[in-house]
Order: structure tokens, then C-alpha cells, then sequence
């Protein structure tokens, strides 16, 4: 596997790549990659000819007093696991080479609805500069499909919008959520938990597949995730949202029946999300 600092170089080897008339798949990230993330590296293994991987800590959509600084940088154990998931070529930009002029003076996507409530109303600017980035990523690599966990649901919608609304020629392939054997959504910011949150974390999950089974049972949902608030705060959490939705983040209503929901909540500083489709009855 190959690893490209700057633009010109990654530009010369996927046009290589295009004159032979090879596929290409794009797994963008920002590093500390995890077995989650190396699921879309399969995925995207399995759909192309070129995998090309990206890892970025995109201070765009890190809002004041976020974890930027503190975000796990491991480039070397990143390298590695992408060799071994089957990764072809990796693109690591600096800030600098991504946003020359300062982020004050970057050009910026906005993607409207999809983006508002849930995490982007507890993240103000947060899904801005995630189009943003992932608008760049797509005009640099070009790929003919791109790879995106379901664990961060809304960014994946905010995606397959951004990718309509702009008509941009790529694929989107959502993959569904790795796990630990307990339940926990694996994350980067999971190693931020001490052994105690980490103990605690789980019962993000499992409330969540409670309220499905109720859900599912044909509960009432308000009383359901009012519910579930209940259960989060004296399982330890400080929850900011637990939501149902439609499938595309509209309302639920009457007549929804392929629903899910969401979920994000803080064990200290840490904020964890979570997410479990259901069919209603
Ligand atoms: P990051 O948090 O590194 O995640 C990169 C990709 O891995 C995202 O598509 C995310 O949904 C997926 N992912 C993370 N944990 C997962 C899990 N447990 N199971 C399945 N997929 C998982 O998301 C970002 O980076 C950034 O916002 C990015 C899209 C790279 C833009 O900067």
C-alpha cells in the first residue's frame, strides 16, 4: 500500500488507474481505525479495483471546545491494518494541503434539513464540515463508489443528499454497525471511557433494542422514549438525544412503518451515538 501526502501525486495515480479503466472506491476517515472501519475497507475491496483510504482529522467539523487536539492520531497501526484489510492506496493530507487558506476562508457545502436536529443541533456547523470535506475528498479521488458506516446514520443521509442534490456521479454504500460482543458501537472515541464508563457504555445499545422490541410491539412511542431517557439517565448517561425517525430522518408518523432510532448520549466528556433500524407495526 501506497501513501500519498499531497494532491498532485494522488491526482497522477488515480488517473493511472482511470486510463486502465479500473473502479475505484473511496473509505474516508480520520484514522485510529478500528475493526468498524476496516468492515468498510472490505466492502470497499469486494465493490472496486482501487481502494483508496483516507485518513484526515477534518478540524472543519470539530466545533469550540470538540476533541481536535485530543483526537487519537496512530498513522504507523493505521497503515498497517489498512495493508492487511486489503487497502490500496492511502491519501493522509496536511491541514494545509486540503485548506490553504485557513478555514476562515474556505469555500463551504451546506446540505439543509438532513443536517438540522440530532447531532447537528447538538453540533452547530458539524455536518457543514463534513459535506465539505467529503465534497473535496470526492472532486480529488473521483471514485465510482464510496463507503460510509451506518453507525453515524444522519452523516450518511446528510451524504447520499449532498450526493443527489449535487448530482456527483459516485455511489454510496452504507455498511452496517460493527459491534464489541457486548453490544458497544466500536469508536474512536471509545477510548476516551474509563473502565467504569466503558461498563456503562453498552447499555446504550441495549436500551436501544429494548424500545425496538416495544416499538416493534406496537408501544406507544412517546411514552416509550420517555422511557428510554429514564433508563439512559440512571444507567449513568447524560443523554442529548433519543429520537424515531423515518428512514430518511423525517418524522415518524402514523403511517411509518420502516423507522430508527437514535440516540446520542455523554458518559463524562465522552459522547457516544448509537442507532437500531426497526419496522413498525
Ligand atoms: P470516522 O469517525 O473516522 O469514521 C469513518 C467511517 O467509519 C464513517 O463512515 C463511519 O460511519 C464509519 N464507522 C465508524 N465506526 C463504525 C462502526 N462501528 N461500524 C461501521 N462503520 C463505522 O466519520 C468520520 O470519520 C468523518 O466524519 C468523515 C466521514 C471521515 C469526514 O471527515
Amino acid at each position: 500500500m501506497r501513501t500519498l501526502r499531497e494532491i498532485p501525486a494522488l491526482r497522477a495515480t488515480l488517473d493511472d488507474a482511470r486510463r486502465h479503466a479500473q473502479r475505484i472506491a473511496l473509505v474516508p476517515t480520520m484514522g485510529n481505525l478500528h475493526d468498524g472501519h476496516l468492515a468498510l475497507v472490505a466492502q470497499a475491496r469486494r465493490q472496486s479495483d482501487v481502494v483508496v483510504a483516507t485518513i484526515f482529522v477534518n478540524p472543519l467539523q470539530f466545533g469550540a471546545g470538540e476533541d481536535l487536539d485530543a483526537y487519537p492520531r496512530t498513522l504507523a497501526e493505521d497503515q498497517a491494518k489498512l495493508e492487511e484489510a486489503g487497502c490500496d492506496l492511502l491519501f493522509a493530507p496536511e491541514t494545509t494541503t486540503l485548506y490553504p487558506r485557513g478555514l476562515a476562508a474556505q469555500t463551504r457545502v451546506c446540505v439543509p434539513e438532513v443536517s438540522e436536529g440530532l447531532c447537528g443541533g447538538d453540533r452547530p456547523g458539524h455536518f457543514d464540515g463534513v459535506a465539505t470535506v467529503i465534497t473535496m475528498l470526492f472532486n480529488l479521488v473521483q471514485p465510482d463508489v464510496a463507503c460510509f458506516g451506518e453507525k453515524d446514520y444522519q452523516q450518511l443521509a446528510v451524504i447520499r443528499r449532498l450526493v443527489a442534490d449535487l448530482h456527483l456521479p459516485v455511489e454510496i454504500v452504507g455498511v452496517p454497525i460493527v459491534r464489541a460482543t457486548d453490544g458497544l458501537a466500536l469508536s474512536s472515541r471509545n477510548g476516551y471511557l474509563d473502565a467504569d464508563q466503558r461498563a456503562i457504555a453498552p447499555a446504550l445499545y441495549h436500551t436501544l433494542c429494548l424500545l425496538r422490541d416495544a416499538l416493534e410491539a406496537g408501544a406507544d412511542s412517546t411514552d416509550t422514549l420517555a422511557d428510554g431517557l429514564t433508563q439512559l439517565e440512571e444507567a449513568g448517561f447524560a443523554p442529548d438525544y433519543l429520537e424515531l425517525r423515518d428512514i430518511d430522518l423525517g418524522p415518524a408518523t402514523a403511517t411509518t412503518r420502516d423507522a430508527v432510532l437514535l440516540a446520542a448520549a455523554r458518559l463524562g466528556p465522552t459522547r457516544l451515538i448509537d442507532n437500531l433500524s426497526l419496522t413498525l407495526p
